[in-house]
């Protein structure tokens, strides 16, 4: 019988999650014929980075860990280089899938490529227009030697045409006559999943003590951030003035990365002034279904991160982005979120829009739920192009 064999890189906390969506459609209907041979970079090594989601979300144990851990962008890159190319020669998968724009992904782009093996890239065609960010050229290079290209937003896709991908291709798909495809957001499908469960599930608005609608959520971890004082101190202030203001509390898992940082990089006014405001919730990076219940009840939410503003989104929350740009440019476009940059004066005035008008249109533009499915079809026909998979 004709079946497929992938290859799934995971490696960081987003990714892990992201995994989960693809591994549950394949469980749910695609078992017979997909294999998933899953490879944990180690990129994220963490409990709370990483083990926690495997136990929450279902997600299949991965067969390899390279453990490559925290080092230099080339250094941790090209570990995960050497041994994800070892993997795929042993197991000789049908295509490779990776998720985003971390060294993971484009760890698994070179390596597969190289060798070629099909490369299926989910989230493609984003863009920041800011190749500062390590994650911009990540995605710019994996997109360009990927077979299947999964765009999960109209921009993402027609950004990819803007670079030269053609519409009209015919298959067979190979790196040399590749497929984009507009499809919709697996972290929707998550979103969806487990909504009701972390309803249900989780306890930690009653750890936290903090009542539903009463706080606003937010998280700090990208580099430029935690890394330039300037921004981090101007972010802090912001969250220390939107309390005063509110009177809310702003609940904020720390990313390791910015808790590493914080007693270094905050001026010491400010650090005290965060650690004395007991309205201000540093606590330890949580569960998915935690931060899915702390979102569905957050008043607002103040992010970098991508996949936290897409989330506000989903749950129809208000989203202050703390970044000079955003590759999820619909969300601002349709008045659901504001870019304020690490701008404290942006920020609060931010906080004051929303507060004042908060936003009522939250348009479908991430899909119907079902992308992973979809992106599973895509894999099977692109190599059985007669197969009935109506799975
Ligand atoms: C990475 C991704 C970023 C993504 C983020 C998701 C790259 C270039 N960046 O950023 O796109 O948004 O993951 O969270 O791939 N650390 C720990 N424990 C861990 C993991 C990290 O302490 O389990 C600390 C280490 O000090 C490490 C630092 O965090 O040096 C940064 O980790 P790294 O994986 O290099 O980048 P992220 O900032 O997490
Ligand atoms: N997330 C989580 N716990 C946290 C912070 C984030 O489960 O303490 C989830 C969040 O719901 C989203 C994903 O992690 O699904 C986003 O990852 P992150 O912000 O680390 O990276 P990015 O999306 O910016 O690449």
């Amino acid at each position: 019988m004709n079946s497929l064999k992938i290859v799934t890189i995971i490696g960081a906390r987003p990714q892990i999650i992201k995994a989960a969506a693809l591994s549950r459609a394949i469980r749910q209907h695609f078992a017979h014929i997909i294999t998933e041979v899953i490879v944990h970079t180690g990129q994220h090594y963490d409990e709370n980075m990483s083990e926690v989601f495997f136990q929450e979300l279902s997600i299949p144990r991965p067969d390899y860990n390279l453990n490559v851990g925290s080092a230099a962008h080339g250094v941790q890159t090209a570990r995960m280089i050497e041994g994800i190319e070892k993997i795929l020669l042993e197991v000789k998968p049908d295509y490779i899938v990776l998720y985003g724009d971390t060294n993971s992904t484009l760890a698994g782009a070179v390596a597969a490529s190289k060798i070629h093996v099909p490369v299926v890239h989910i989230e493609a065609g984003l863009r920041s227009f800011n190749k500062s960010m390590p994650e911009e050229i990540n995605r710019i290079l994996c997109d360009h030697c990927s077979t299947l290209l999964f765009a999960p937003t109209p921009t993402g896709y027609a950004n990819l045409i803007r670079e030269g991908f053609a519409e009209d291709k015919l298959p067979p798909y190979t790196a040399d006559n590749p497929k984009v495809f507009h499809c919709g957001d697996v972290m929707y499908d998550n979103s969806l999943h487990f909504a009701t469960l972390a309803a249900t599930q989780s306890s930690i608005l009653e750890e936290l003590r903090i009542g539903e609608g009463k706080f606003i959520l937010s998280t700090i971890h990208r580099d430029n951030n935690t890394d330039q004082p300037l921004r981090l101190n101007a972010i802090f202030r912001a969250l220390l003035e939107i309390i005063s203001l509110s009177g809310l509390n702003i609940v904020l898992p720390l990313h390791p990365r910015t808790a590493k940082l914080l007693n270094s990089n905050l001026e010491p006014e400010v650090l005290l002034a965060a650690t004395a405001e007991k309205r201000l919730k540093l606590i330890p990076p949580v569960s998915f279904l935690d931060m899915i219940r702390l979102e569905q009840q957050a008043s607002m939410i103040i992010t970098d991160s991508g996949g936290v503003q897409k989330e506000a989104f989903f749950f129809q929350k208000p989203c202050i982005i703390l970044r000079s740009e955003t590759e999820w440019k619909e969300i601002v476009e349709v008045g659901a979120a504001i870019i304020a940059n690490a701008d404290y004066e942006a920020v609060v005035l931010a906080w004051k829009q929303f507060d004042a008008h908060p936003p009522s249109v939250y348009p479908s533009i991430f899909g119907d739920g079902e992308a992973s499915r979809f992106i599973c079809r895509q894999m099977l026909l692109n190599c059985y192009p007669d197969m009935n998979v109506q799975a």
